[in-house]
């Protein structure tokens, strides 16, 4: 079945902005536990398990009824975390240039803006959830936040950034502080990988 994906930087290499134990236990247990349910729920329903989850989410209608709901959540959460992961970087964010600078500022006027926007979504959603810049079915850049592990390749965007604001991602450090953890969560965003991933969707949809 499928296998979690490792980070590929240590524990403590988000320090300060995300402590060590933070992240073992988002990756070890929250992480890995997504993905052991989504393999129970796959072991008893046929669906192609050899094509990538980003496809396999798309499959929903092929499962048992009383599994749909679990599949759902399960490969959302392995998807997500996948990304999540993914575009953080050790010792801090690199620039917002090139191709991606120009598509912020098509999409939102200015990085600036973007920003705000993006800052005021995460600190202000309700519940557990995800932020997440997406590229929208019209290919422009634009916000969306999903609940609980939805992700939003379900309704037809292509997520290229994303911040987790379940408390498991934060409480730890910054306790009921959600503001001041999305604050310096946009310091440790790798955004040559946002933009590497940015110009692959975009050629692929041209
Ligand atoms: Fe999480």
């Amino acid at each position: 079945m499928y296998e979690l994906k490792k980070i590929d930087y240590s524990f403590d290499a988000l320090e300060p902005v995300i402590d060590a134990k933070t992240v073992e236990i988002h990756h070890t247990k929250h992480h890995q536990n997504y993905m052991n349910k989504l393999n129970e729920i796959l072991e008893r329903n046929s669906l192609d398990t050899s094509k990538p989850l980003e496809e396999l989410v798309l499959d929903v209608a092929d499962l048992n009824d009383e599994d749909k709901v679990g599949f759902l959540f399960n490969i959302g959460g392995v998807i997500n975390h996948d990304l999540y992961f993914k575009i953080l970087k050790p010792g801090g964010s690199n620039e917002i240039t090139g191709t991606l600078k120009e598509g912020i500022e098509k999409s939102f006027g200015s990085v600036d803006a973007f920003v705000s926007e993006f800052t005021k979504k995460a600190s202000t959603l309700m519940g557990s959830g995800w932020v997440f810049l997406v590229i929208n079915p019209n290919n422009e850049l634009d916000i969306v936040s999903t609940n609980n592990q939805e992700t939003p390749i379900s309704s037809g965007f292509e997520p290229i950034m994303v911040i987790d604001v379940w408390e498991h991602a934060y409480y730890l450090k910054y306790q009921n502080l959600r503001p001041d953890y999305v604050n310096n969560f946009l310091n440790i965003i790798n955004f040559d990988v946002v933009e590497k991933l940015y110009d692959e969707k975009i050629q692929k949809n041209i």
